[in-house]
């Protein structure tokens, strides 16, 4: 997720500080570049960016020195481009009169560059927030005013973003929101601008919230919001924010894993914007098809995906691949892989330990290294031949969620690919995440209280809800400190039955091409006083046989419909830990990045 703000103010001043400070506070979100416009009284423009941390790049271009009446500072996380100096942003449009900067994906940029080229217009990057500014350079070069050139930017601009742009000779920002967060608020001596809430706070309590389809113009006395549509004049009153600056960042959701919980569909569809406009999809998916062995190898969640994908691909692309615990990949398979192998090495944060030493062990053997990462920057992107990020900005909550379901996704686009199969078929999915999100939270939370009490229970699935299964009761065993283990269904019958008595509960994972076999499994557990709680597709034959239900939502595909299911395992083990009484943000003796061995 990239960051954006802008100051406007009454007279030039020292701008530098205060846009630094401002990164500090977004960089929460991830990103890999950082950058500052400042434009002094006189419209003189001054751009200084760079791949690199806040700290880093504002020392080296010394962004403390910068003044003037507008300031922009910007932080890119890498979609449409790699991250370097060129693509860092703010941009300029051609003849560097206009200078703004963007956050959120224009899906539409590749046609829209070409688009630009043709007109004659001087493209310097292959970022689309470049497009954002040149979409509004468009108009204004065909004479119109910015506010109707970025009315008609936003036409052209497809996806959802929002961006500020300044003009040389004007003494104001515009601010335009689609999608992507923005909020505005009033200081002592001018008005700003940011991708969020909780990066304002120190400025001012005076907040505008700006919504889509609008354009906020930001001048030093106030803030005019404008509708895109037809250009009026929108009247809102500012608020004064009373919420604590931790409130803030969470986003008014009691937790960090409630939000990025909350977060998933956003990113599931980020994510799919990114992959469909990927050229590293069709890199990997080479890679992949003309290797001996493929290897999926990561570490607790990340496992998990790994899991799932390969089933995925196997059933949508007939390939066979070997999932594998980073660590073990070492012991079982270190000496037997070599050069006509490739491993795909899955890590949230590209920083773990035991999958570093898993791919250290496979350059070794000269096999190829893949990636699929949430930190941009971090080591097993740096390492990786190839790599697909995951856009989930960052994870705070320890207990992986938004991460996890990213990771998922961006297999089965990989296996859809791989099989020759439409991707579009995921484009409801972000929907799809919602409902389930919206139908299985308070069924969680009742569930939850009536679950405390209980020491230890298990999670059973079968085919692609195994590996959910394995992901429901890790998440529990992480944020509820219970016993809860996650197991083939068809396993339970060979030992654990044994625990089954008055009131033991069993959660079953299905999706609908195993109704008949879980129903067989939950009658096993209930005909001895087992507890039944389902999570699937409604069903007749569920609704018959179990106790408890998260259903889900219709699905095109069972692939789909699997992944879903760990939404109300997440949601589960969140209300349990908070019917228990605990942090499932910060869980004891576990950290969200095991460096060590
Ligand atoms: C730690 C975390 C887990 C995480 C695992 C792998 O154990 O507590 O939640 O799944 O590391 O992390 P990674 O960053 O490699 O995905």
């Amino acid at each position: 997720m990239c960051g954006i703000f802008g100051i406007v103010t009454k007279q030039e001043t020292n701008l530098g500080p205060t846009l630094i400070e401002a990164g500090k506070m977004l960089s929460y979100r991830g990103y890999d570049s950082v950058g500052c416009a400042t434009i002094n009284a006189a419209g003189e423009i001054d751009l200084r960016k760079d791949a690199g941390k806040v700290d880093a790049v504002a020392e080296q271009y010394n962004f403390a020195e910068m003044s003037g009446q507008r300031g922009i500072l910007q932080l890119r996380w890498a979609t449409f481009g790699a991250p370097s100096k060129v693509n860092s942003q703010p941009h300029l449009d051609s003849d560097g009169d206009l200078v703004g900067a963007h956050n959120g994906n224009v899906v539409n940029n590749a046609e829209l560059r070409k688009q630009f080229m043709a007109e004659g217009m001087t493209v310097r990057s292959e970022n689309d927030g470049e497009s954002c500014i040149h979409a509004v350079e468009r108009y204004v070069n065909k004479g119109f005013g910015m506010v109707d050139a970025i009315r008609k930017a936003y036409e052209d601009l497809k996806g959802d973003y929002a961006f500020v742009i300044g003009r040389q000779d004007e003494d104001v920002l515009y601010a335009i929101k689609k999608g992507s967060g923005l909020v505005a608020g009033i200081i002592e001596d001018g008005t700003v601008v940011s991708s969020d809430l909780p990066s304002l706070l120190p400025l001012t309590r005076q907040i505008l919230r700006i919504e889509d389809g609008e354009i906020a113009i930001l001048r030093a006395d106030g803030i005019e919001l404008r509708s895109v549509a037809d250009g009026s004049v929108i009247e809102r009153e500012v608020e004064l924010v009373k919420e604590t600056m931790e409130a803030a960042q969470k986003g008014n959701y009691p937790h960090f894993m409630l939000k990025e919980i909350h977060e998933q569909p956003v990113v599931a569809g980020e994510l799919l914007n990114l992959l469909d406009n990927s050229e590293e999809v069709d890199a990997i998916v080479a890679r992949i098809k003309a290797a001996d062995n493929i290897y999926l190898a990561g570490c607790g969640t990340s496992y998990h995906a790994c899991l799932l994908a390969s089933v995925y691909f196997s059933r949508l692309a007939g390939r066979a691949t070997i999932p594998v615990l980073a660590t073990q990949f070492i012991a079982q398979y270190g000496p037997a892989v070599g050069p006509g192998d490739v491993g795909m090495f899955v890590s949230q944060s590209g920083e773990t330990k035991d999958v570093l030493n898993a791919i250290e062990s496979a350059e070794a053997k000269g096999m190829g290294v893949l990636g699929l990462v949430n930190v941009v920057g971090s080591t097993l992107m740096r390492v990786s031949e190839h790599h697909i990020p995951l856009g989930c900005g960052y994870e705070i909550s320890v207990p992986a969620t938004k991460t996890f379901t990213n990771q998922m996704i961006a297999f089965l686009y990989l296996a859809l690919r791989m099989g020759g199969h439409d991707t579009d078929i995921l484009h409801d999915l972000p929907e799809l995440m919602r409902k389930t999100i919206a139908a299985s939270d308070p069924q969680a939370a009742e569930l939850a209280d009536s679950l405390v009490g209980v020491q230890d229970f298990y999670q059973l699935g079968y085919g692609m809800t195994y590996p959910m299964a394995l992901e429901g009761a890790l998440k529990l065993k992480e944020i509820t400190y219970l016993h809860c283990e996650g197991m083939l269904s068809t396993e339970f019958k060979h030992g654990p039955l044994s625990a089954v008595e008055e009131g033991y509960p069993v959660v079953y994972i299905t999706g609908r091409e195993d109704v008949d076999l879980i129903v067989s499994g939950i009658n096993e557990a209930t005909c001895r006083g087992g507890w039944a709680i389902v999570v699937g597709p409604e069903d007749a034959r569920l609704r018959a046989n179990g106790h408890e239900f998260m259903i889900l939502p219709e699905t095109p595909t069972p692939e789909i419909e699997a992944l879903l299911t760990v939404i109300p395992l997440q949601l589960l083990s969140y209300h349990l830990s908070l019917a228990l009484g605990y942090d499932p943000d910060f869980p004891r003796n576990l950290s969200k990045t095991l460096t060590v061995d």
